[in-house]
């Protein structure tokens, strides 16, 4: 078995981490152009470091939940043969105990320089404008990807999913490319396709199987039949 497990904000939500289409979602209180764009950033710069500090500052006060602890298991089973991509950019997959997580969309407790492009741990809310520990300018900001950037690591996700015999995905709407296509890249590679989801999602069509429900239930027992098998 080669695994691609894909996940979004649902399998944080049981944990306390707002997703962002849902009915009390972070896109209902923020419109993605005033904080999720290049764009945003040039234009008011303090509104968009404020926004993602907060939500840093949030990650503090939650813990991961059954999901993230039962990918871990996963994980430890199954080796090189998981790769693990989220969407997401809390650290719960880590604090769950997951050791390689590709954060497609980038993560809350890194920095990204514009100065020297380099990367650093978040010291201190980056409203605050501190210098960047590598170069020491005052160039910091949030190491997130913006609608209109680039995800990483997309070759490594690409080769995997050629090569995948199952690929799952977790607790996304399937509304943002390109993560919303991987289920027809691995499923033309010959993947069994599952997806686990509170309701359907807007590609539920592409899957070979959907269960729906909490991820706090779905992930584990899903995990504990492949283990079982
Ligand atoms: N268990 C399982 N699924 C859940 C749960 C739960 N407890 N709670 C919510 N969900 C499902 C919702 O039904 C929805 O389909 O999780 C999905 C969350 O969808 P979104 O809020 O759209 O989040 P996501 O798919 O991760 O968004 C993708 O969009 O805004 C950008 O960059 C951002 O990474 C994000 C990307």
């Amino acid at each position: 078995m080669r695994i691609v497990v894909l996940t979004g904000a649902g399998i944080s939500a049981e944990s306390g981490v707002p997703t962002f289409r849902d009915a009390d979602g972070l896109w209902e209180g923020h419109r993605v152009e005033d904080v999720a764009t290049p764009q945003a950033f040039a234009w008011q710069p303090d509104v968009v470091q404020a926004f993602y500090d907060t939500r840093r500052a949030a990650l503090d006060a939650v813990d991961p939940n059954p999901a993230h602890r039962a990918l871990a298991r996963l994980e430890q089973a199954l080796g090189k043969d998981l790769l693990l991509v989220t969407q997401n950019i809390d650290d719960l997959h880590e604090r769950g105990g997951s050791t390689d997580v590709v954060h497609m969309h980038g993560s809350l407790r890194t920095a990204l320089c514009t100065t020297c492009h380099q990367r650093s741990p978040v010291a201190e809310p980056l409203l605050a404008d501190p210098p960047c520990p590598r170069c020491g300018h005052r160039t910091l900001r949030p190491d997130v990807v913006w609608f209109g950037e680039l995800p990483h690591e997309m070759d490594r996700i690409h080769d995997a999913l050629a090569e995948a015999t199952h690929f799952v995905s977790i607790g996304t709407s399937g509304a943002v490319y390109p993560a919303a296509g991987f289920v027809q890249v691995a499923r033309s590679a010959g993947a069994h396709t599952l997806e686990l989801n509170l309701k359907p999602s807007e590609g539920t069509g592409y899957f070979h199987e959907a269960r729906h429900g909490f991820a706090g239930e779905l992930v584990p027992r899903w995990v504990d039949e492949l283990l079982d098998r």
